[in-house]
């Protein structure tokens, strides 16, 4: 299969793109390297420089290439920045995708796999939060998502467009080459990673007062690689003609203090740490349930236990101090 991946310089679109090469299909990359880094393109793969708001160069990329599949990863990410900045997610998250989706169509390509967010369901009433659960996202970033996946609904019952839509939960760790370099970083395991390597400031809490057995948020971490392998699974899923919405979570969690006596202890350094006050818009607790993504697309999580996902982000940023830059 031919697939064209925007975004596919980024974090976890560097790692799809790699595992869609090694699973045998041709790759091309679409990336404005805003974010993304030219050093995560894989091996293989023919790379365009160009912005998801470009339409022009995006049709001239369909026009050039006979795409079977596009996966998407080119969304805005940080949930904080899109409370100061709605538009900007809603036009990069929402606007641009609609773009993308009309050039896919007039081109008869139809099958889609859209990375969504847990951040869909807001603050959840059940623990483990399943695909049932109410969506009722409590920040601009998460409404982006939600819309987008609410359009493909239309997209697949009016114009015959395959689609998956992908819902993250905490995408963490590296690949022994590939890992995650955000700037500015706001990612719990990286940032203490940094403070242990005297990289950055020592880690701040954000709040040690919510209802849980340690007062610290518990989140579900999902490795970047088990995240890849279920967008191969989901490509081929799309391409049998069907269409499915599920969450990618581990099934566990793990609080902030847990992550952080982890770095602690495969460092074999201290973390600098300081508590600080909740940060806004921060749920106590997010675990998923993926059973419906283990059942419809027979995924199953192989890299679940805390030490192996903080072990290989440290692997990935001890080996690579500056990041991609040499
Ligand atoms: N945290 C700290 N200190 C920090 C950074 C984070 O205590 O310096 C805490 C946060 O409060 C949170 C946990 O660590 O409780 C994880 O925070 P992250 O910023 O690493 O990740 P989030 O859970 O906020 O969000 C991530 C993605 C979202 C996605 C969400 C889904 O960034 O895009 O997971 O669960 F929607």
């Amino acid at each position: 299969m031919k697939v064209l991946v925007v975004g596919g310089a980024g974090y976890i679109g560097s790692v799809a793109a790699r595992a869609l090469r090694d699973a045998g299909h041709d790759v091309v990359v679409y990336d404005n390297l805003s974010t993304g880094h030219e050093e995560a393109l894989s091996r293989g793969s023919v790379f365009v420089r160009g912005d998801i708001a470009d339409a022009q160069r995006l049709e001239e990329t369909f026009r050039v290439h006979q795409f079977d599949a596009v996966m998407h990863f080119a969304g805005l990410i940080q949930a904080g920045e899109s409370m100061r900045l709605p538009g900007l997610y809603f036009a990069n998250n929402v606007v641009y995708v609609i773009t993308l989706l009309n050039l896919m169509l007039k081109h008869s390509v139809m099958n889609f796999v859209f990375s969504s967010s847990a951040a869909v369901y807001g603050n959840p009433d059940r623990i483990p939060i399943d695909e049932s659960a109410p969506t009722c996202p409590t920040n601009p970033y998460g409404e982006s998502k939600l819309i987008v996946e609410r359009l493909l609904k239309w997209y697949g019952s009016q114009c015959g467009l395959n689609y998956a839509s992908l819902r993250y939960f905490n995408a963490a760790g590296a690949t022994d080459d590939l890992g995650e370099e955000h700037n500015p970083e706001t990612h719990l395991i990286p940032l203490t990673i940094n403070s242990v390597l005297g990289m950055g400031p020592d880690l701040t809490i954000y709040g040690t007062d919510y209802p849980t057995p340690d007062g610290t948020c518990i989140r579900d971490y999902i490795h970047v690689l088990d995240l890849a392998d279920a967008h191969i699974l989901a490509l081929e899923k799309v391409f049998s003609g069907e269409s499915i919405t599920c969450n990618l979570g581990n099934g566990t969690g793990f609080s902030v203090k847990e992550v952080i006596d982890m770095v602690g202890r495969v460092s074999g350094k201290p973390v600098p740490v300081v508590e600080g006050p909740r940060r806004h818009g921060d749920p106590a607790v997010l675990v998923a349930s993926s059973d419906k993504a283990k059942e419809v697309l027979g995924w199953r999580p192989k890299r679940t236990d805390l030490e192996e996902i903080v072990e290989s982000a440290w692997r990935w940023k001890s080996s690579h101090p500056n990041g991609f830059r040499k």
